[in-house]
């Protein structure tokens, strides 16, 4: 059995955690498993019957350990487009995720520190063109995501399913996003992912360069924001920022950036 606790907002933490709507609305995880939504969803499934034990201070999850099934990529890629189309319906299911993402990061000054880089000008580029990419995604087919797809949340195996853990990010978003963000810490290159990905998405749903342009866009920007935040955390020590880029806690951001220059391309 796991333990998971979910704390409470306090006065002063960022308002998003208050809005049932954002990503990061607080207690979704533990209303999702409560609720049973996820118990018998193809695709991705939860972890099975949980509890949940709610106090002044948050909420307690009681919930079933999940094996480490070692999922390869091509099986949770195939799993994300199978659960896209699944009937879950709740009150609370996160929206507009990557443009939430994207107005906080605005908040913080956008990306000042890969503008320090030689990234800086294709950076400055696709942050000019971030309205018309969001807009973009708007218009593709809306379908059901769990939001944080890394392969530690895809963690285990039932039968052709995956059992997903971590399911606080619950929502809908444009076809294909999913995907990118996996994408993202995925061994495999981007084109198996999205054919394993429309082996398991539901006839009609979407055609490919639907989904390639949900994953490309979602991928893209997601990297370029987790490049910033790791970067401006390293550059905060002292020493050139150039020495900062084989740091074990940077180097693998900007390698997924450099893998997407590609894709990259394609949107500029
Ligand atoms: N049901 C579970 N079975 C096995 N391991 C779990 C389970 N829930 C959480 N974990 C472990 O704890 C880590 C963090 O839990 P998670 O729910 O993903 O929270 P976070 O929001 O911090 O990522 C997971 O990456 C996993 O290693
Ligand atoms: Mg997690």
């Amino acid at each position: 059995m796991v333990v998971k606790r979910l704390a409470a907002p306090a006065p002063g933490d960022p308002a998003e955690l208050t809005d049932p709507h954002s990503f990061a609305w607080w207690r979704r995880d533990a209303d999702v498993q409560a609720a049973g939504l996820l118990d018998s969803t193809r695709g991705l499934r939860g972890p099975g019957p949980s509890a949940v034990d709610e106090d002044a201070d948050g909420i307690t999850i009681f919930q079933p350990w999940v094996e480490d099934a070692a999922n390869n990529g091509l099986v949770i890629a195939r799993c994300l487009g199978t659960f896209a189309t699944e009937p879950v319906e709740h009150l609370h299911l996160a929206r507009n995720q990557l443009r939430d993402r994207m107005r906080r990061v605005a908040h913080n000054g956008g990306w000042p520190t890969l503008a320090r880089t030689t990234v800086a000008d294709v950076a400055d580029r696709l942050w000019q063109r971030r309205g018309d990419l969001l807009d973009q995604l708007d218009t593709l087919p809306q379908v059901l995501q769990h939001g944080d797809p890394t392969p530690a949340n895809m963690l285990g195996r039932s039968g052709d399913d995956v059992v997903a853990i971590d399911w606080g990010t619950l929502g809908t978003g444009p076809v294909g996003a999913d995907l990118g963000y996996f994408s993202l810490s995925a061994r495999e290159a981007l084109a198996p992912l999205v054919d394993a990905h429309l082996l398991g998405l539901a006839r009609g749903t979407a055609t490919r360069e639907q989904v390639e342009t949900g994953a490309r866009v979602t991928a893209v920007f997601t990297a370029f924001n987790c490049a910033e935040w790791a970067l401006a955390r390293a550059a905060a020590g002292e020493g050139a920022l150039a020495a900062k880029f084989r740091h074990p806690a940077v180097a693998p951001y900007l390698r997924s950036l450099q893998r997407l220059f590609p894709e990259i391309e394609k949107l500029l």
